[in-house]
């Protein structure tokens, strides 16, 4: 379904389980993680892109108490009250919107009481797309402009992390939300999570992305993901006795450093270590590449990241690991996987020119390996935005 579609399903919906219009509607996006992996929560950068798939969110108020949401696809509704921190039981997703809308009572000082919500997306579940931090933006952005009220966009993410990390259990960093937030149409966003700045960085027109999801079943909040995020922070902490200058994060070792020091910490945080620092360098000289337009340069280090993770973050997997290999045999530019890991999909970077064949290629390749991926091509989109009128999506 396009962007479109989903805008208008999610709305006619609404109005068929609510009986009113939506007065509020909010499309918020996924995202691809180019490069810079597990490096958001080590004070680190990130090379993202917002895709052209994403969450629409519909929100009017109600006279009954409580909030009533609806999952378009499952069919499903929830209901549940802000009045605590419960989970809510029977509906996993139904937490994502508990989560933020709790969050944007507290940080607001006022109770919120009988809304009526509906969401659909169109993003894969389980692809490492970031469909929840998706849910979670447009939940946000629909439930202060019903309110009429504005808080600052790297708050929002923040509260939709602490939604994430309270309601769903992934310690995560602000990757996801900062890019849904902060996407930008045929861009890349260069993320510093330390100084929380964010720029631009301009892709070469001829230049697109694929995702290739060998639909290996994924969830961050079962997966290793905290496990590993507590080994950097051993890592950080180790390395931060040996080095004479301040280390409060991973951030702040170089990767010379970290090759004289490794040997005298922990083994298993040196492994992690190793692939944070190695990545956090990439992305600096990734960016580089892009600004020269050596793609070439660029590629190559989406091939040595995903290297990375199977020798030191071990957060890749078999299936992605022949998607990875296909897309090298094919002939992309680079490959690797994409987000949080164990499962996933991985990103196959390809001159447009060449996307079908490459695409084709991979596909073929994995067959051998009786691996059936779904291959989508990605457009670099827009960031989160409320929709200010929905006639324009022929829904009166
Ligand atoms: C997931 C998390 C992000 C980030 C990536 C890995 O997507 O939600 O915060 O840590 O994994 O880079």
């Amino acid at each position: 379904m396009n962007r479109e579609n989903v805008i208008q399903t999610a709305v006619a919906a609404h109005v068929a389980m609510f009986g009113q219009q939506s007065e509020s509607i909010a499309w918020a996006p996924g995202r691809i993680e180019v490069l810079g992996n597990h490096t958001d929560y080590n004070d680190g950068t990130v090379l993202s892109a917002a895709i052209n798939m994403g969450h629409c969110f519909c929100i009017s108020r109600s006279t009954r108490c409580g909030i009533h949401a609806l999952a378009v696809d499952v069919e499903q509704v929830a209901k549940f009250e802000l009045t605590d921190t419960e989970k809510v039981e029977g509906a996993g997703w139904a937490n994502y919107i508990k989560g933020v809308f709790y969050y944007i009572q507290e940080h607001l000082g006022k109770p919120i009481r009988g809304l009526d919500c509906t969401f659909l997306g169109s993003i894969p579940m389980g692809a490492g797309l970031s469909s929840s931090a998706a849910l979670e933006v447009a939940a946000a952005y629909a439930l202060l402009d019903l309110l009429s009220e504005t808080i600052d966009k790297k708050e929002i993410a923040s509260l939709c992390r602490k939604a994430e990390h309270n309601f769903a259990g992934t310690n995560c960093g602000l990757l996801d939300q900062f890019s849904s937030i902060f996407g930008r149409e045929h861009g890349l966003i260069h993320s510093d999570f330390r100084s929380l700045e964010v720029s631009g960085v301009d892709l070469a027109t001829d230049v697109e992305f694929l995702v290739v999801n060998p639909k290996v079943k994924h969830s961050l909040a079962d997966s290793p993901y905290n496990e590993r995020r507590e080994r950097c922070e051993q890592a950080a902490a180790q390395l931060a006795d040996l080095l004479p200058h301040k280390v409060t994060a991973l951030r702040d070792v170089s990767w010379e450093e970290f090759e004289s020091c490794k040997e005298q910490i922990a083994p298993q945080a040196a492994k992690r270590a190793a692939h944070v620092v190695g990545e956090i360098t990439r992305v600096e000289s990734g960016v580089d590449a892009l600004a020269k337009g050596d793609l070439k340069a660029f590629g190559k280090m989406l091939f040595e990241s995903h290297q990375s993770s199977i020798d030191n973050f071990e957060n890749s997997c078999a299936e992605l690991d022949v998607v990875v290999d296909a897309a090298r045999e094919a002939g992309a530019l680079g490959a690797r996987l994409s987000g949080g890991g164990f499962g996933g999909a991985a990103i196959v970077m390809v001159h447009t020119a060449e996307a079908k064949v490459i695409g084709e290629k991979i596909r073929a390749i994995c067959k051998t390996k009786e691996i059936e991926p779904d291959i989508i091509e990605i457009t670099p989109s827009a960031g989160a935005r409320v929709l200010s009128s929905f006639c324009e999506y022929g829904v009166v």
